[in-house]
């Protein structure tokens, strides 16, 4: 790969991007790794036909203040952390322009679900949402606060699989942050009753199609055991459950340390970046969600 081994994370100045960024932090140190700090600037446009920009707002000044933001969080980090290298970079440009760079030579790029102009505790910050549907290296969407209530998968790695070709690259990344969080790894199947229009035809059997995901489950199982023999430190754990599988999973990430899923599964449409229950776990989620794309994954 062509990726340096670092992390990298996007930070605003909000306290939600220094949640995200201590989350980084935690996940560079375990895998050994530098956190690269990435805080951009730009000038704001002055109001269209208002006349001239405010006094006072020159280049300098806001690159200083930016500076200024960018230097506060890498102590407040490196303060928590002495033996973690912690770069901070500043870029002139937009914050998506500036973490996608970043990204290029990145292992892995943390944002939080959202930043300073978050509009709702649920809504995706925009620059997020370019992040996770064109990072060329895995995401992580690190939420605002702790979960309400643990869940069933408290302390463990869930990682959801559909049977498609990104959920066992999801799969994979899910081993080793499995073995370097010390955490037992879930595999999550969700299986859901299609819906009919019952008139004239013959309602499948639900204890049939329960059965038909348990053997479904126990192939998808067998497709990634040799990582089971990579990462025998971890414990496995097969779950089928039966539901929508973004609510499932949202309600998985209760008290969980990670969800991963790819962006895309088997549904949807070829163009589409982010498949449905990737979107929707993400403004769910209450720990953090990994979300692997296309070629993304390493072996
Ligand atoms: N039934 C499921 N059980 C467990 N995990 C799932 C399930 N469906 C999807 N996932 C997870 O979510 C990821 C993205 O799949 P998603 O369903 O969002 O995309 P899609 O199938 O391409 O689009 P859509 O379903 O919206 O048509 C998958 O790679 C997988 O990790
Ligand atoms: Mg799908």
């Amino acid at each position: 790969m062509t990726h340096r081994p670092a992390v990298v994370v996007g930070v605003d100045g909000s306290e939600q991007a220094f949640t995200a960024a201590a989350w980084a932090l935690d996940t560079a140190a375990r895998h050994h790794m530098p956190l690269d700090v990435v805080h951009s600037w730009s000038i704001p446009l002055p109001p269209v036909g208002l006349g001239p920009a405010p006094v006072g707002l020159s280049d300098d000044r806001i690159r200083d203040a930016a500076q200024a933001v960018l230097d506060d969080v890498v102590s407040r980090l490196q303060a928590t952390a002495p033996d973690v290298t912690i770069n901070g970079s500043l870029y002139p440009g937009t914050p998506a322009a500036a973490l996608l760079e970043a990204a290029e030579k990145a292992t892995l790029v943390v944002v939080g679900s959202s930043g300073l102009d978050r509009m709702t505790e649920f809504i995706l910050g925009s620059v997020t949402q370019q992040i996770v549907t064109h990072s060329p290296c895995p995401v992580a969407v690190v939420p605002a606060g702790e979960a309400t209530e643990p869940g069933l998968e408290t302390g463990r790695v869930v990682v959801g699989i559909d049977g498609s070709e990104l959920s066992v690259d999801a799969t994979r990344l899910a081993f080793e942050e499995a073995s370097m969080r010390h955490a037992g790894l879930t595999l999550l199947h969700v299986w859901n009753a299609p819906e009919y229009d019952t008139a004239g035809i013959v309602m499948p059997d639900t204890l049939m199609l329960e059965e038909a995901h348990t053997d479904e489950l126990r192939a998808m199982a067998e497709t990634v055991a040799g990582l089971g023999e990579k990462y025998p430190d971890v414990q496995v754990e097969q779950r089928l459950r039966q539901g929508r599988p973004a609510k499932v999973l949202a309600d998985a990430s209760r008290g969980a340390a990670l969800v991963v899923v790819g962006s895309r599964g088997h549904g949807g449409f070829k163009s589409m970046l982010l498949g449905s229950t990737s979107r929707s776990l993400l403004h769910h989620a209450q720990c953090p969600v990994l979300v692997v794309r296309p070629g993304t994954a390493d072996s």
